[in-house]
């Protein structure tokens, strides 16, 4: 199974970036941690960060015929105001699980409105790094194969 994680703006600042909101963690090595996980799944990932709208855009857009079977994605701030990403998603209509590292329900209201939950298959929120472990793991567990096959 191959994945494609998308990290949204921001995020290559994981670690510097108001650490009470968002730990400790650096990009680096949230990845690796990831890494190390899908490598034990048996998945395939690709990780990719971008500060830039159009770049999440096309990413989104190419992914299946790049052979991804799936996205997890955390837009970063576009998850609350980027229709063009919703409608990248919706066109594309590749399975996704939206993460989020802080618990947004729990912050501003304005981080209240998720322009993209309606079309994921789940979201993760609140639980740091391991949001994104529990997504990958969620989508691995809904390939049906538990993972242990690349193939399939
Ligand atoms: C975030 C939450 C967003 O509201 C914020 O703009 C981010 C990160 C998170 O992972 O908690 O950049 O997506």
């Amino acid at each position: 199974m191959r994945i494609l994680v998308l990290h949204g703006p921001n995020l290559n600042l994981l670690g510097q970036r108001e650490p009470a909101v968002y730990g400790t963690t650096t990009l680096d090595d949230l990845n690796t941690e990831l890494q190390r996980f899908a490598q034990a799944c048996g998945v395939e990932l690709e990780i990719v960060q971008s500060n830039a709208e159009h770049a999440l855009i096309d990413h989104i857009q190419h992914a299946p015929e790049r052979g991804f079977e799936a996205l997890l994605i955390n837009p970063g701030a576009y998850t609350h105001t980027s229709v063009a990403i919703r409608d990248a998603l919706s066109a594309t209509g590749i399975k996704f699980v939206e993460v989020h590292m802080s618990q947004v329900a729990a912050r501003e209201p304005f981080r209240h409105h998720s322009m993209i939950a309606d079309l994921a298959a789940g979201t993760v929120s609140g639980f740091g790094a391991d949001s994104y472990l529990l997504g990958l793991q969620a989508l691995v567990n809904q390939h049906g194969d538990g993972g242990g096959e690349t193939d399939g």
